[in-house]
């Protein structure tokens, strides 16, 4: 649980911007409630994945494409494979959220990879994830639920 003092990182994979969005929100709450923690935020592209080691909790997240990752989340997890397998992320804490829309036949499912992969890589992943529908969420709901999200994290 976040206590206030912590370094904080958000990555995000993001095509059309919906993610980047919700992460930079997600940015912005985490540092008002939290003011004394230093709350970072990177694209998935830019992101190198060893520095995760350097932040106390990690919240990770991406948009769903053709039923997994979109691009530049599957470059990044992609990218991951030949590295020391379990030993990346060892004890890194991570939150996964994902943006999809339930209009597609399999809705959102990169909150699931995403956390198959900070696991795989011995990363431990806090519940809940949260995944945000597009087409029945507005901007409005999409900021709500992801500070609400958000606070299950924070002591
Ligand atoms: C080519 C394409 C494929 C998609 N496939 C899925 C899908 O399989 N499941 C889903 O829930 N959403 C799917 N989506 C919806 C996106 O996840 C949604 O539009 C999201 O807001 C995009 O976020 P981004 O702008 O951060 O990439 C798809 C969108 C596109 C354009």
């Amino acid at each position: 649980m976040l206590q206030g003092t912590e370094k904080i990182l958000v990555v995000y994979a993001s095509i059309s911007g919906s993610t980047k969005r919700v992460a930079e929100h997600l940015q912005q709450h985490l540092q008002e409630r939290l003011p004394d923690a230093q709350v970072d935020i990177l694209d998935m592209l830019v992101a190198n994945p060893e520095a995760f080691r350097e932040y106390d909790f990690v919240f990770i997240g991406a948009s769903t494409y053709d039923n997994g990752l979109n691009p530049f989340g599957e470059v990044f997890v992609v990218s991951l494979a030949g590295r020391e397998p379990e030993q990346m992320w060892s004890g890194v804490n991570f939150a996964v959220f994902g943006l999809g829309d339930s209009s597609y036949l399999e809705f959102c499912m990169s909150p699931d990879i995403l956390k198959e992969c900070a696991e795989s890589h011995g990363g431990v992943v806090h519940e809940p994830l949260l995944r945000i529908d597009v087409l029945t969420q507005e901007w409005d709901e999409q900021q709500a639920v992801t500070g609400e999200w958000a606070d299950n994290f924070i002591a």
